[in-house]
Order: structure tokens, then sequence, then C-alpha cells
């Protein structure tokens, strides 16, 4: 997608989470000079398949794979700073040169032990309302940057400021976790002294984002702005609360790493040709019982994070349709259609009807998004293997019908088809999507 007059590139999830946005980033870093994310934490999961090794990278872009890329974490991100130091030796172990190749916004607000307390308290504590968080303390960290008491990176060059902001931290966890009758409590100077092993390591990856982002566009650069979840898990235009608590979307990406929207160019939506979510909340294509077991395992769809088994559910055009709109998307990659290779009938919601009347846009509220009823296009399966296919006209005719009507419900041009895990997996259309070809 980058070209001459593609400089600027936002890759974001259309759904929710786990669309495999890691190896889109992957393919697309092979064109780009510097990848950054901009925004979420170690909630995210990547899983990136590179010959035959895997790799799941929670915090540092899939940029990083290949040797010359450098890779930012944004202002916008929050940092586990142990996370990603587990997550750097993981790689340097592998063979992966990390030198000079990783910088972290000193602006970026750091994940502390106390926050991943707070998460597992919220979350078990009788009469809240369950997310069905990662659990990495992401909801805590941006409440306490929201509050304006947070520690960010560039704090750590004053160890004064440090244990101002650590104290009254700590303090205040621990009075909430008092209030919803856990036994766990945090102590400061566990907080300082485990901060002061990751400090060095911190600051020296500490830049500006922003002024690196500029600079590398002004002498003719390519940046890939990375988003993490997907855009229905966003703070605003996601199905709150059921959401995580940053913004996901192609907005918040300017804002994330500190420039201006107008250096962006285009945005990449990423969609699964069905759909998953992790975590509780509506969805409303969900498939159920053995339909749904099927799936999950022809997917592989469990968490490369928690583990946990993801919800499956039929593409939904609605959902894509709202993504659509709220990210600006100039175009589509489909991934995983291979996982359909074996099924009889697919089926497609193109809308939705609440109380036998079809409904307008894309509710906003999570307890109508709960009594939708989809309408649903069914189509007959290919039932013949596709991870082969490299060009477009390789596909069987009746995929080719099925991601057709996907492109038209969803009214974003394909530019990408996935149809494995590995970079070369990977079927390009023209700009114009599926609508161009033949
Ligand atoms: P949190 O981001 O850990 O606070 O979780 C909030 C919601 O977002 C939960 O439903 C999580 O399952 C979901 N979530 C967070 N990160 C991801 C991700 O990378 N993929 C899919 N779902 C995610």
């Amino acid at each position: 997608m980058f070209s001459d007059s593609v400089r600027c590139l936002v890759v974001v999830g259309a759904q929710w989470g786990d669309e495999g946005k890691g190896k889109l980033v992957d393919v697309l870093a092979e064109q780009a000079t510097i990848v950054a994310r901009y925004q979420g934490g170690a909630n995210a999961g990547h899983t990136v398949r590179v010959g035959e090794d895997e790799f799941v990278l929670h915090l540092i872009p899939s940029g990083i794979l290949y040797p010359t890329r450098r890779c930012l974490l944004g202002n916008g991100v929050v940092i586990d700073p142990w996370t990603l130091v587990e997550e750097m030796e993981g790689l340097r172990v592998r063979g992966i040169d990390l030198e000079g190749r990783l910088g972290l916004s000193r602006r970026a607000h750091l994940v502390l032990p106390y926050h991943r307390a707070l998460d597992a308290a919220h979350e078990n504590s009788a009469g809240t309302e369950k997310i069905g968080t990662t659990g990495r303390g992401i909801g805590p960290a941006y409440r306490d940057k929201v509050a304006r008491c947070g520690l960010r990176i560039g704090d750590l060059r004053d160890a004064g400021r440090t244990r101002e902001i650590v104290e009254r931290g700590v303090a205040a966890a621990n009075a909430v976790l008092e209030r919803l009758s856990t036994d766990e409590r945090v102590d400061t100077d566990a907080v300082l002294d485990a901060i002061e092993d990751v400090r060095g390591t911190l600051l020296g990856l500490a830049t500006d984002t922003g002024e690196e982002l500029r600079a590398g566009l002004a002498s003719g650069g390519r940046v890939l702005l990375e988003g993490a979840q997907g855009s229905l898990l966003d703070i605003d235009h996601g199905t709150y609360p059921f959401v995580t608590s940053s913004t996901t979307t192609a907005g918040g990406a300017a804002a994330g790493v500190g420039i201006g929207p107008t250096l962006i160019d285009e945005v990449l939506g990423v969609v699964k040709a069905y759909t998953t979510r992790v975590g509780n909340g509506p969805l409303p294509t969900e498939l159920d019982g053995e339909a749904a077991e099927r799936l999950r395992h022809l997917g592989a769809e469990f968490g490369a994070t928690t583990g946990r088994p993801r919800r499956p559910g039929w593409f939904d055009a609605s959902v894509v349709r709202h993504a659509s709109g709220v990210n600006g998307l100039t175009a589509l990659a489909v991934t995983k259609l291979d996982v359909l290779d074996t099924l009889d009938e697919i089926l497609l919601a193109t809308g939705y009807e609440l109380d036998g009347e079809p409904v307008r846009g894309f509710p906003d509220s999570a307890a109508d998004l709960e009594r939708v009823s989809p309408v649903f296009e069914v189509h007959p399966g290919w039932r013949t293997e596709t991870e082969d296919c490299r060009e477009w006209e390789d596909l069987p005719e009746r995929a080719r019908s099925y991601l057709r009507a996907l492109e038209r419900w969803s009214e974003v041009p394909v530019r990408y088809v996935s149809v494995g895990a590995a970079r070369r997996e990977t079927i390009r259309l023209p700009a114009g999507g599926i609508a161009r070809t033949s």
C-alpha cells in the first residue's frame, strides 16, 4: 500500500481485535522505515510466523523482525517495563539485534505492579460489571494517566519525582484494594526496587517519537502506525463498557505518537473472514455449540495473551461499516480465509433488525446490540484448500463470490486476502479492490 503518495499508513483492527494485524504489519513493514504503536499495552498479542519460527509480541511492533526497521512505542502506549525487558531478551536470544532499533516515548506512561493488582481486584469484586479484561493492568494505568497521577518514562530521570508518584499511587491503590476486600497490598519500596532494575534500560531507549516520525517522513521515510486491539474495543466507538481503555481507532494514531492527522495518508482495516471476540460483551453473529467449537478449532482461536478461548461468529458487515466510518478506512485486509475452507455453508450478516425493524447505523448501547437479530446471507462453501493460492484468480469461484459480497457489504475495497500465517500466504489486490478485478 506504500507508494510515492502514501508515506504514512495506519493499520487498525476493524472488529474486536485478533484480526491478524500482526501478520499484515509484518508484510507491510518490509516497505516501511519506521513502525510505531500508538495505544494499548501488553494486553495485545501479535503472533507472527517467520519461516519455522513463531513470535508472540505483546509490546514491541512486529516490524522488529526486519533487520533495519526502527520500532517505536508512542506516548499513547502504556508500557509494562518488565514485560518489555522480557520481550527484548526473548528477541535477543533468537538472534534479533535490537541495537538502536527500539525507542520509547518519554511521554508514555508506565504500567506498575499496582495497576495489575487493581485490574484483578476490580474484575473479581462483586457488584461490578465484569469486562473480562486481560488482567494486564491496562484500565488502571490509563485511569492514572487521565487522572494526572501516572508515572511517565521521562519521570524516571528524577528519582525524587518517581518516589513521590509511586508513594501516592501505592497509597491510593492500597485504599482501593482494602475497600474491594482483597488481601493483596502493594509496597512502595518493592515497586521502587523493581523500577530501579529497568530504569537504565528504559531511559536508554527514551526518545521523542513525534519528532522522530516527523523527521523520518520529511526525509522521505515511510511510516507504519500499528493499532492494537480492534475498533469495537475503542473506548468511545466500541461496545462500551465492554471495551479497552484507549482510542484504538485511527483518530488516536496521530495523538498517540505525536504527529498531526494531516500526515496520515491511508488507513487499512484488518478483518477476519469471520468474527471473534475475547472477553465479555455483545457479539451479534456469535455461534454456539458444535458450530462454535468447530470454527474455534479450525481457526485456533485461543488468545495470544491469556490463552482464553475466543468466541467465534460469522462475518458482520454492520460492524465493519461502523469501523470504516469511525476510522475512515481506505482499504481492507481479509485474514484467515483458509479457516473457512472445509465449511458447507458460510453466513454473512448484512445488517440487523431490532424489534422487527431494520436498524439504521450502529447501536451505541451494548444492551441494544445484545438484542439485535442479524440479517444473514447464506453462501455455499468452496470446500477446497486455499492455502496455496497466491493470486485472486487462484481462489475457487465460491470463495471469490463470498469475498465480493464481503467487500460490497463492508463498502471498503479489499486490498489483501490472507490464506495462511506465513508472509507469502497473502493475495494482493489492486487499488479499488475486488471490484476492479475481472
Ligand atoms: P483490557 O484491555 O485488558 O482492559 O481488556 C478489555 C477488553 O478488551 C477485554 O474484553 C479484553 O478481552 C479485550 N482485549 C484487550 N486486548 C485485546 C487483544 O489484543 N485482542 C482481543 N481482545 C483484547
